[in-house]
Order: C-alpha cells, then sequence, then structure tokens
C-alpha cells in the first residue's frame, strides 16, 4: 500500500559530488591494534587507519571547484602578491576590519595578539577556554579567567546562547583586580569547549557597554563566526530577515578587532588571519609578523592559500551553506538520541559532544573517561573523535594539578561538504553499540605526558 504524501519537504546539501577519495575499511582486530600503537590517543593514529574522521573541522573541509580553481591563480611573488589583495578586500568587505595580517593558522594570530596586548600578571576574562588561545595568554604571561554563563557548564542545560559572558562575573573580576590589569575581553562564537554554543547580540551588545565603561578592549575569536551568526537568526528576535553576512558584520562591529583560523568558516585546509580597526594594534602585528610568519603580505601562506581563502570568505555567508553545515550536525544529534546517548544540549554548531561523564558514569574523571570513549568509538567503527574533558583542560600553571572540568566530553567534529548522511548513520549505530555495552568499558591511565597543549601528544594504557 503506498504512503500518502503529507506535504512536506526535505532540504539537502546545495552541491554535488565531482571527486571522490577512497577510504580503507579495516577489521576490529586492526584497529584494536592501531590504537594501542597509538596510546589510545585518536591524535595519534595514521589518518589512514581512520574510516570516518570526525576528529576536527579544522582543515578538513571540502573545498569547492571554485576555490580549486582559484589555487591556478595563485600570485606567488614573494612581496604584493595579487591574492593578499583580494583577500584584504574581502576581510573589509565580510568582517569590516580595515587592517589586516594574514598567517598561516589561528594560533600564530593568537601569538600574536597575545604578545602585542598582555602584559605578565594581566587578567584575560573569556567565554571559556580554547586551548590554544589560553596557551598563548599564559605563554604572554596573562592569567585567564572563565566568565562564561554557569548554564554552559551543565550539558543539559537548555538555555539557548549558552556561549554568553555573564556581566556579573565581569563585575567580580574588576572589582578584584582593576580594569587596568584587564587588557581585554576575550569572546569566541560559538564556544567549541561548551559544545559548538553561541552568545547572543543581545549579550555581546551588554559586554561592549560594559567594555565601553571601563575602557578595556573587546577582541573576538571569529573562528566560527559565521555559525554564530546562524544561530542568531534562528533564535533571536528581529533577526529572522538578516543575511547571515549582514549578522556577522553586525557581531564584528562590536570588536576592537579579531582573528581567525581559516581552516573552520572558510573551508580550506590551511590559513589564518589577524584584523583589526586599531591602528597601532596592526601596526605592532605587522612588524611582529614578518619574525615569526613572513611578510605581511603572505604570513606563511601560499599566494593560492590567500585565494581560496579570500573565495571561501564569499561561500561561507551563503545561507543554504551554513544551513546544511548545521542541518547535518543536528541530524547527527537527533539520531544518537533516539538511541539515548547523553549528548550536549542544545546541538552545537560545529560537533555534537558526547557526554562521557555520564556515558561512563563507572570510570573515574582520573581514569579519563572521555579519553576512554573515543578509543572505544574508534575500535568499534573506525569513527575518529577527539577528547574535550580532563585531559584537554591540562594543568593548572601555578598549582601543577590537572585541572578537573565539568564538562567530560567527547566530540564528533563535521568537516564541511565532506561527508554524507549515510555516514552519520553509520557512525550513530557504532556510538549506539558501543554505548549499550559501555558498562564493559575500563578506563586509561597516562604513562606520556608532554609540556604544551598535552592533548595532542599524551599516550595512555588501559588500566
Ligand atoms: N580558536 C578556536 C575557537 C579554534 O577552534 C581553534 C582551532 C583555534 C582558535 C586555533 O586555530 O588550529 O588554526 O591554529 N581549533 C581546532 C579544533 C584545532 O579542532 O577545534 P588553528
Amino acid at each position: 500500500m503506498s504512503e500518502e504524501y503529507q506535504g512536506k519537504r526535505s532540504w539537502a546539501e546545495p552541491y554535488k559530488i565531482k571527486v571522490v577519495e577512497p577510504i580503507k575499511m579495516t577489521t576490529r582486530e586492526y584497529r584494536e591494534q592501531a590504537i594501542k600503537e597509538a596510546g589510545y590517543n585518536t591524535f595519534l593514529l595514521r589518518s589512514d587507519d581512520v574510516y570516518i574522521d570526525l576528529l576536527t573541522d579544522s582543515g578538513t573541509n571540502a573545498m569547492s571547484d571554485r576555490q580549486w580553481a582559484g589555487i591556478m591563480l595563485g600570485d606567488e611573488a614573494y612581496a604584493g602578491s595579487r591574492n593578499f589583495y583580494y583577500l584584504e578586500d574581502n576581510v573589509r568587505k565580510y568582517y569590516g576590519m580595515p587592517y589586516f595580517v594574514p598567517t598561516h593558522q589561528g594560533r600564530a594570530a593568537e601569538h600574536m595578539i597575545s604578545r602585542i596586548l598582555i602584559k605578565p600578571g594581566d587578567y584575560i576574562p573569556g567565554n571559556m577556554y580554547f586551548t590554544t588561545t589560553r596557551a598563548h595568554q599564559e605563554l604572554a604571561g596573562g592569567i585567564f579567567v572563565d566568565v562564561i554563563i554557569d548554564e554552559a557548564h551543565d550539558p543539559e542545560d537548555e538555555h539557548p546562547f549558552k556561549g554568553n559572558v555573564d556581566i556579573a562575573k565581569l563585575d567580580a573580576l574588576v572589582e578584584r583586580v582593576g580594569a587596568a590589569k584587564i587588557p581585554y575581553v576575550c569572546m569566541a562564537g560559538p564556544v567549541n569547549m561548551a559544545g559548538g554554543q553561541p552568545f547572543s547580540m543581545e549579550n555581546l551588545r551588554a559586554v561592549k557597554a560594559w567594555c565601553d565603561k571601563h575602557s578595556v578592549r573587546l577582541w573576538f575569536d571569529a573562528t566560527r563566526a559565521t555559525e554564530n551568526a546562524y544561530f542568531i537568526k534562528q533564535r533571536e528576535a528581529g533577526y529572522q530577515d538578516k543575511t547571515i553576512a549582514e549578522i556577522l558584520k553586525e557581531i564584528c562591529s562590536c570588536f576592537e578587532g579579531l582573528w581567525i583560523s581559516a581552516k573552520k568558516d572558510l573551508m580550506v585546509n590551511i590559513g589564518g588571519f589577524l584584523a583589526t580597526r586599531d591602528a597601532e594594534v596592526f601596526e605592532k602585528a605587522r612588524n611582529m609578523v614578518v619574525l615569526f610568519e613572513g611578510l605581511h603580505t603572505y604570513g606563511g601562506l601560499a599566494g593560492r592559500d590567500m585565494e581560496a581563502m579570500a573565495r571561501g570568505i564569499e561561500e561561507m555567508v551563503d545561507y543554504d551553506t551554513i544551513r546544511a553545515r548545521i542541518g547535518q550536525v543536528e541530524y547527527c544529534g537527533r539520531q544518537l538520541e533516539r538511541f539515548g546517548v547523553p549528548i550536549v544540549r542544545p546541538i552545537g554548531g560545529h560537533a555534537v559532544f558526547l557526554d562521557a561523564k555520564k556515558i561512563l558514569a563507572h570510570i573515574p574523571q582520573e581514569q579519563f573517561p572521555a579519553q576512554t570513549l573515543t578509543a572505544e568509538i574508534y575500535i568499534d567503527s573506525g569513527v575518529r573523535s577527539m577528547e574535550r574533558g580532563i585531559v584537554s583542560a591540562g594543568r593548572d600553571k601555578d598549582t601543577g594539578q590537572d585541572k578537573k572540568p565539568e564538562l567530560e566530553l567527547v566530540r564528533l567534529t563535521f568537516p564541511r561538504r565532506v561527508y554524507t548522511q549515510a555516514h552519520i548513520d553509520v557512525m550513530v549505530e557504532s556510538i549506539a553499540n558501543v554505548y549499550q555495552n559501555r558498562k564493559k568499558v575500563r578506563g586509561l591511565k597516562m604513562v606520556y605526558e608532554p609540556e604544551f597543549l598535552r592533548f595532542f601528544q599524551a599516550r595512555f594504557e588501559r588500566v
């Protein structure tokens, strides 16, 4: 008997596939061995041994034919490449920042801005930490202070803007240390470590007013800003009819400057930049970039990379493109919920975050439940995910003790335009299987710990 058509109109990706990249299929035994050799750290796996790679959305995107065509137009002159000027024009047009310095990726821009603005002993409030951002703030002698709203630390709280800053926490900090010790407030959106959660325009305006009142600068980690713009359009009154480009421009208008890792929103494989309306900061960054990255018209990038970035900026603000991206993440989250797998709510922009604290409730945080879960998922199906819990949080700079974050998560991050809904179905089935057999899983112990950003290279053994 045929079903009645109920008027539903599905949507799909606004692109089709022109080139494919075959992936290797492996057995469970093979993967048991591979993850053991990788010290139970998914960062240390060979990508050839991975079936569906959800480690990160960083630099793992599929470029469009228009971006690939642009690669052939690379002007590889040492100075004054035409691709630089095209990119500079687009940074002005879409981010509204007059001054711009390219860098090879995001953390290079974080390095420069931290060195330029932070003096030893300064405090830098932010809406939750990000690993590389905080590492550079600390290297410059700064002390990171988390001022995100409390709801962000609760995986079940349904607040639509869990990336918001708690103004009372800013007030408390200024009371404690004085505004002179706060070089800038650092806002990211959506907030990676909170589960890809956005801030609202209303909250951003309140933070800006606070900064103006206390003469504190406001800087933006705009790495995934179009996702934040998309959530504002979906969730905040008055933005339904604005374009992603308009909302992005409005967000950026509140900041003195920003940096990005172009490896996300811009859908390229490498790149980053620092952009600002502050002529003094620009002058310093332009001087510094020649020491660490390269001349200020290439900043560690090839001309062709800058061309792909410039074209990526034009594509990233396309509504159908961003809707398909976030729609895919949402589809994955909803499927996992069907199997009862605990995830961070609301479903974020770039990733679905599994609540490892709940899933492996029998494993204490000292035995790395999230790290353990990444290994189990890999063994089950070859799906690669990333720990975002106690390993990523690292040690306290002063006491040397492990930081114990509330959130003990596994991140399933979606490269843009790379995987299909069928890949997601396979991945969801695997995670549902791991979830069903969770009681049998044992924790890990750390047997090697590097000095910086330990999650990248740490090694583990089963307890
Ligand atoms: N800021 C945010 C919010 C990021 O997510 C990243 C990178 C950076 C800065 C640093 O940029 O990697 O180009 O040097 N995030 C990647 C991730 C690594 O997997 O979330 P980068």
